[in-house]
């Protein structure tokens, strides 16, 4: 069912566990990241970037996410990720998004801090959680792209006082994440993120989680990270496995025996980052 984002991380914050929050662009990652969820019973954030929403049409992404929660018995919210301005929220506030993030990171801190309590103005009018991020990630996630010279950390004085004065329901932090590949291994900077544990109270979320080694991630929610989100690793298996039927079956040309077997291969993704976040069983 089709539920708030805010119910969900309020429970994992308080029992120490993540919930996933997982890219959709279409039908199959869709079947893929429920079939997973149900198999797990686990909750779910399905999230959609402004990317998703231009490639897919907004009427048409929401209405498979929103069938898919209908026709699934786990809590499923559907999120906007790194929404780019106030008419992408405004527009997904329309649609029945249960979960909205306004990504205003690249702006000074009380240029970010307006327009996050803007976005919070609105969305708390329609009853809808709002994530807001400080810091900046490095990498590139749709339209966000970050380079080394302009990545962030999140300070954790700052934090608290964007917090504070934004009223933002979860704040996504920059501790050494980054989305994409990693080049090398990814290095999460711990104290930073217990520092900022310490002064925040709000569940706290880590973007580019893939490629982020197991014990890492387990590290990052006993610190309080209750939202985790993955796109690239899906991808890859969607990628891959297409790749390969082609190459064994390379006169196929029935959508349903590409496409297939690759959301089998983006559904043992989900369901592995599931249980790594313990939030199996929690539905
Ligand atoms: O907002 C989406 C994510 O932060 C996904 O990052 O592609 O590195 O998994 P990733
Ligand atoms: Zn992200």
């Amino acid at each position: 069912m089709l539920v708030s984002s805010k119910g969900l991380l309020l429970a994992a914050q308080q029992e120490g566990y993540a919930v996933g929050a997982f890219n959709t662009n279409n039908l199959e990652i869709t079947h893929a990241i429920f079939r997973a969820a149900v198999a797990q019973r686990a909750p779910v954030l399905l999230q959609l970037s402004s990317g998703a929403i231009t490639y897919a049409g907004i009427q048409f992404l929401s209405q498979i996410v929103r069938t898919g929660a209908s026709s699934a018995d786990v809590p499923a919210a559907l999120h906007l990720d790194h929404g780019p301005d106030f008419d992408t929220v405004m527009l997904c506030l329309r649609h029945g998004f249960t979960s909205i993030m306004r990504d205003a990171s690249k702006l000074p801190f009380d240029e970010n801090v307006a327009e996050i309590r803007k976005v919070v103005g609105a969305a708390h009018a329609v009853g809808v959680p709002v994530e807001a991020e400080l810091g900046r990630l490095v990498g590139v996630e749709d339209h966000v792209v970050v380079s080394e010279r302009e990545q962030a950390m999140t300070d954790p004085d700052e934090a608290a006082a964007f917090v504070e004065a934004t009223g933002c329901d979860f704040l996504a932090v920059s501790i050494g994440n980054a989305h994409g590949f990693y080049k090398g291994e990814p290095n999460l900077d711990f104290d930073r993120l217990q520092a900022i544990r310490d002064r925040v109270d709000v569940p706290l979320v880590l973007h580019g989680a893939s490629g982020i080694p197991d014990h890492q991630i387990r590290t990052a929610i006993e610190l309080g990270i209750c939202k985790i989100n993955i796109d690239t690793e899906i991808r890859y298996a969607f990628a891959q496995s297409v790749r390969r039927t082609l190459a064994e079956q390379p006169e196929q040309i029935d959508p349903r025996k590409i496409l297939g077997p690759a959301i089998d291969g983006m559904q043992a993704v989900v369901e592995r980052k599931i249980e790594l976040f313990g939030s199996k069983g929690r539905a």
